[in-house]
C-alpha cells in the first residue's frame, strides 16, 4: 500500500558529513545521534525519522517538505515548545516529541 504523505526529501539519499561531531537528542523517546549544527529535519530524515508529526484532526502522518519554513509539515515539540524542525540545528541534549502525541483532537 503507498503511503498516503509524501516528502520533498528522501531519506536513503540524505547524506550527513561523516567527519560531523555527533550529539545525542532524544526523540519520541529514542535517543538519537546526530551531526551537531545540521538541520534538524534533514538530519531526522537521515536517521530514518519518518514521521514527525500527525495532524490533530484526522492523524494523518506528516513529514517534512518544503525544507524552508512555509509547508510547517516539519512541526516538533522541542523542549516543550511547537518549532519547525527544518529551522532549526542539532543541538545537543534535545527533547523532541511529537506535537499532539496524545491522540487527536475533535473537528473544528
Ligand atoms: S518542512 Fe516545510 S516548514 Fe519545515
Amino acid at each position: 500500500m503507498r503511503p498516503i504523505w509524501r516528502c520533498s526529501v528522501k531519506p536513503a539519499f540524505l547524506e550527513m558529513d561523516a567527519d560531523a561531531p555527533r550529539v545525542p537528542v532524544r526523540f519520541a523517546g529514542e535517543v538519537l545521534m546526530l551531526p551537531e549544527g545540521a538541520n534538524l529535519a534533514a538530519a531526522l530524515l537521515a536517521a530514518g525519522v519518518t514521521v514527525l508529526r500527525q495532524t490533530p484532526v484526522s492523524g494523518a502522518p506528516r513529514a517534512p517538505y518544503c525544507m524552508m519554513g512555509a509547508c510547517f509539515d516539519c512541526l516538533v515539540e522541542v523542549d516543550g515548545v511547537v518549532r519547525q524542525a527544518c529551522m532549526m540545528e542539532v543541538a545537543e541534549g534535545l527533547e523532541i516529541a511529537r506535537p499532539h502525541e496524545g491522540g487527536t483532537h475533535d473537528a473544528l
